[in-house]
């Protein structure tokens, strides 16, 4: 961590303070600072407030049960259902209410409300025709969607009748959910046909389908959403014998009542597949009475949530910010949550700041990438629209740089909404490091302290805190009700990914387990922190998350490359970009076919959004005496910053020869036919489309 970008240290040296507006301070769920004492002092306690949001089947006795570290287990005993959580307990007070305001692509078309009572009744049907396909209980079904309302009705449905939902984002390939239908042995798919990008209809069904012909046992059954009506037939997938039509099966079941299950606290509400350093996807669990507090708590305390706002997360469902930020957080609170199909620049750049005015959102909650195009964009398209509903705004997935921050606060909140920068992964549930909005003040670039009860810290690589201002290993001490129970099916991997580094992995005393989330931070004298980026062999692309070793093993898969290496170079855009070395084979050239084949391959094995800003051809990889490969020099070419010590390489003059090849106008010497637009990819949280940037 001794190396560091001139950018972040202009960043860290712009930072200053602000104070939350009064207005916002006054009406905030959370207000009094003693919150922060309060729950140190009563921890584990504490989330009892959490657990408290929630309404429990059976009460649970033990908040938490920390005999066998590092497999926690939080509301011992108790018993509770999701769906009846997000849904059923809100009906008598709120069932005319909006739960879902979903907003289609194409501006010419019907957009659906789903009161509470609407998507109570749709998700009760579903969850009957589930259960007539053979779902049973701990069945894990997948959902490979775009951002339509079936996909959370599907999620909910399964929640009600106790299988584990694990879905798989739209925008990754055949391949990808092939892997992940394949890891987890699921048996049911729930698709849709396609969706709408800029006005355009896609297939993915299509893509459905040849994910499917890769999955090595039986599919019992395949439920497929009609989203694009008569426009499908240019497509021509029919369905086939076990493919059922969504509309069909609800229809069929119209007015069914299923009991939701109770499930155990502990019990899998769904998994969600997310890269590490490995090729293999890791299958994150999470619980259902853990997650689901975690995720109603963080959306009340720091996303300020209220039943009657409308609150507007741009996230994709695909990813965790949408399963516990669109979809669990909001529902479980009771209160409007907006879901948008589409690209924020269809069919003009002002699409979002359209939706936050129309639909009087409350809070919007976006990811960087998506702000530093807007900021690119001009300020003319949201001082177009009224935008004076916004209460607060956050943003999450990557760091964010002050530039960015102001541009957000000054043009979205109008110097009058806080803004949260939140911390957190897949792994952790939900929110864990950010401003309380009420009560912290902001430091633009700087997430901010962990949130009370959670105790994350910045350490040295032995374990010890660094002192202000110094550059070490974001940690998390203690664990939270939210976090992940285990890797599906590998408790093995699981303890090396997150806990080996720090931990004293012979102990059964939890003071001696220290959670690791493979970020490197900052901290300053007030405990706020800075979190600086991945330090394992994960890069993020426009807040997604892309293992380097799953798209180096689809280059080396294409005939006529012997190596590769691929490494994030700095993108004003994305913040991050794939920049991927290639070594050819004895008596292979170097030559654009290659490269596109390069394209292809990653592309299939696991989506557009990996796909490499740059593919440099070189004749050998730099690397130290032992053989390995020193990534920080290939990110210096990447980036044309100066180069770090070559002397301890193997092969110190390969790195001139590569810096040379390089620094060749990577885009003139593209002579490989343009690119397709990012077609599903084109969505706020995905690297820019050609027309994004
Ligand atoms: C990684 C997790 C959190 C949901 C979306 C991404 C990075 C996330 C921030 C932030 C700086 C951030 C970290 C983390 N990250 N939020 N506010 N500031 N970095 O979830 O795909 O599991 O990725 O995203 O590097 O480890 P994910």
């Amino acid at each position: 961590m001794s190396e560091e970008s001139p950018e972040l240290e202009a960043r860290l040296a712009e930072q200053d303070e602000l104070e939350p507006a009064e207005s916002f301070a006054e009406q905030a769920n959370v207000s009094d600072p003693e919150i922060y004492d309060e729950f140190e002092n009563e921890w584990p306690d504490c989330w009892r407030q959490a657990a408290d949001l929630l309404d429990w089947e059976t009460d649970y006795e033990q908040v938490l049960d920390d005999s066998n570290p590092p497999f926690y287990e939080w509301f011992t005993g108790g018993s509770l259902n999701a769906s009846a959580n997000c849904l059923d307990r809100h009906l008598s007070a709120r069932g005319d209410e909006a739960a879902i305001e979903w907003i289609g692509e194409p501006v010419d078309e019907d957009n659906r409300t789903y009161s509470y009572e609407e998507l109570h009744r749709e998700v009760n049907e579903f969850a009957a025709g589930l259960r007539e396909m053979g779902v049973e209980e701990d069945d894990v079904v997948t959902m490979y969607m775009p951002m339509v309302p079936e996909l959370p009705i599907a999620m909910l449905a399964c929640a009600r009748i106790g299988a584990p939902h694990s879905v798989v984002f739209a925008g990754f390939s055949a391949d990808a959910l092939a892997t992940r239908m394949n890891a987890a042995d699921s048996e049911y798919l729930v698709v849709a046909d396609g969706y709408y990008r800029r006005g355009e209809p896609l297939d993915h069904l299509g893509k459905a389908n040849e994910g499917l012909s890769g999955v090595n046992h039986e599919v019992a059954a395949t439920v497929v959403v009609d989203r694009l009506g008569p426009n499908n037939d240019d497509f021509g997938h029919g369905l086939t014998d076990n493919q059922y039509d969504y509309d069909a099966v609800v229809a069929g079941h119209s007015g069914a009542v299923v009991e939701p299950v109770d499930r155990d606290a502990e019990d899998m509400l769904f998994l969600m597949y997310t890269s590490g350093t490995t090729g293999q996807p890791k299958g994150v669990k999470h619980t259902t009475g853990g997650y689901l507090s975690w995720t109603a708590w963080t959306s009340q305390s720091v996303l300020d949530i209220k039943p009657d706002d409308t609150y507007f997360c741009s996230a994709d469902i695909g990813w965790i910010t949408g399963h516990s930020y669109i979809v669990y957080g909001p529902l479980a609170l009771g209160t409007t949550s907006i879901m948008y199909e589409g690209t924020p620049d269809h069919p003009e750049r002002d699409r979002l700041w359209e939706i936050v005015e129309d639909y009087g959102a409350n809070q919007l909650y976006t990811a960087p990438t998506a702000i530093r195009a807007f900021m690119k964009w001009g300020t003319e398209y949201p001082d177009d629209h009224d935008l004076s509903s916004l209460r607060l705004l956050g943003t999450v997935g990557e760091p964010i740089n002050p530039r960015a921050w102001q541009w957000y606060h000054q043009h979205i909140g109008d110097e009058e909404c806080p803004i949260v920068d939140t911390w957190w992964q897949t792994e952790t549930g939900g929110m864990m490091v950010t401003t309380l909005p009420g009560t912290k003040n902001m430091k633009p670039g700087s997430a901010g302290p962990s949130l009370p009860g959670v105790d994350a810290m910045v350490v040295d690589e032995s374990g010890e805190p660094v002192g202000a201002g110094e550059a070490g290993y974001l940690t998390v001490e203690k664990p939270w009700p939210g976090m992940l129970r285990t890797l599906y099916r590998n408790d093995e991997r699981f303890i090396e990914e997150y806990w080996e580094e720090y931990s004293d992995t012979d102990s059964d005393d939890p003071d001696d387990w220290v959670y690791f989330p493979e970020d490197g931070a900052k901290v300053d004298e007030d405990g706020y922190i800075t979190v600086l980026g991945r330090v394992d062999d994960v890069i993020n692309v426009s807040g997604h998350r892309l293992g380097t070793m799953e798209i180096e093993s689809a280059i080396v898969d294409v005939e006529g490359v012997a190596e590769s290496a691929v490494v994030g170079g700095n993108h004003e855009i994305k913040g991050e970009a794939v920049y991927a070395y290639a070594i050819t084979e004895d008596g292979q050239e170097p030559s654009d076919s290659l490269r596109s084949q390069i394209e292809s391959s990653v592309q299939d094995a696991i989506g557009p959004i990996a796909r490499p800003e740059r593919i440099v051809f070189s004749p050998d990889l730099p690397k130290t005496r032992s053989g390995k490969i020193m990534r920080r020099l290939l990110e210096n070419i990447a980036d044309g910053d100066k180069l770090g010590d070559t002397s301890t390489l193997r092969n110190p003059d390969i790195v001139q020869e590569i810096q040379q090849e390089a620094t060749g106008d990577w885009s003139a010497e593209r002579v490989s036919p343009p690119r397709q637009p990012h077609r599903y990819c084109d969505n706020l949280f995905c690297p820019p489309a050609v027309s994004i940037i």
